[in-house]
């Protein structure tokens, strides 16, 4: 085994798990001359490596990496939200996997990273620039809010995204139309920040229009409300609903 303090290509490395994120991160480490071993499905054999990567759901991380600990020096879980109570470190690519990405979608993106030790750490920074990605540390106090953040970058803006896409339906608007609103609305959130990008009726104070919307989305009256109430804190921070009312 290499010593993997200097983690380096010839470093093996075990990914157990052959989900989503673990079907793409073992072609990837190994494009970048990594011994890769795996991905490992459920009732493979764990073989001797340097490392172990647990591709796994997060109930899983405990048992899996009990049974890999006699086979190797280190072992790591890619969860941004578990803690590192059974592993050595860990290392959350920020992107999401749906497991048909290719090596390339490592490049450029940020990548959560904490260890144990200082050597554990860096074997977990190493492993993120191998991959052309950007570490940064979250530690155990800060994973959680840190995972919620990935949660509302993410699964909350398809859900989002999702109602605009019914809403739109019966107009015969379709997806495709949404989608440059879309990435412009991106674009300018990551330039200028949400506030500076804000448009439309509630930032324009016409109440009419935003009742009208409210009327039209029935069917999404929860998450209207939720998001219109969110909203009006963006657009004007600091004054209470009563006092917007006034
Ligand atoms: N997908 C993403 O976008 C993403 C992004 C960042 C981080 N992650 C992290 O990646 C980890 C896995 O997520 P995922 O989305 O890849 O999940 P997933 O697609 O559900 O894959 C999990 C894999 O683990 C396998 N597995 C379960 N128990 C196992 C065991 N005891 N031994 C070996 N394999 C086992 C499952 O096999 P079975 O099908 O047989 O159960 C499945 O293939 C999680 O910690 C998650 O937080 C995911």
């Amino acid at each position: 085994m290499h010593s993997t303090s200097s983690l380096s290509p010839g470093t093996t490395i075990a990914i157990v798990g052959a989900g989503r994120l673990g079907g793409v991160l073992a072609p990837a480490l190994r494009a970048v001359g990594f011994v890769v071993l795996g991905p490992l499905r459920r009732d493979d054999r764990v073989p001797d490596a340097d490392v172990a990567l647990l591709c796994v759901p997060d109930a899983a991380i405990p048992a899996v990496a009990f049974a890999v600990r006699p086979h190797v020096q280190l072992v790591g879980h890619v969860s941004g939200a578990t803690p590192l109570t059974d592993v050595d470190f860990s290392i959350h690519p920020l992107q999401t996997f749906t497991g048909r990405e290719t090596p390339e979608v490592f490049r450029g993106i940020g990548a959560a990273v904490d260890g144990r030790t200082p050597e554990a750490l860096s074997v977990a920074e190493k492993l993120a620039t191998a991959l052309g990605a950007h570490p940064f540390r979250v530690d155990d106090g800060h994973r959680a809010e840190y995972h919620a953040a990935a949660s509302f970058a993410s699964n909350f803006v398809l859900t989002v995204l999702d109602a605009a896409e019914r809403l739109a339906a019966p107009a015969g608007v379709q997806r495709a139309h949404l989608a440059p609103l879309v990435r412009q609305t991106v674009e300018n959130w990551t330039a200028s920040g949400a506030a500076a990008a804000l448009t439309g009726p509630i930032v324009r104070g016409d109440d009419e229009t935003v009742a009208r919307q409210r009327a039209a989305s029935a069917a999404f009256a929860d998450l209207f409300d939720a998001l219109a109430a969110a909203t009006r804190d963006i657009a004007h921070p600091g004054t209470s609903s009563e006092e917007r009312r006034a």
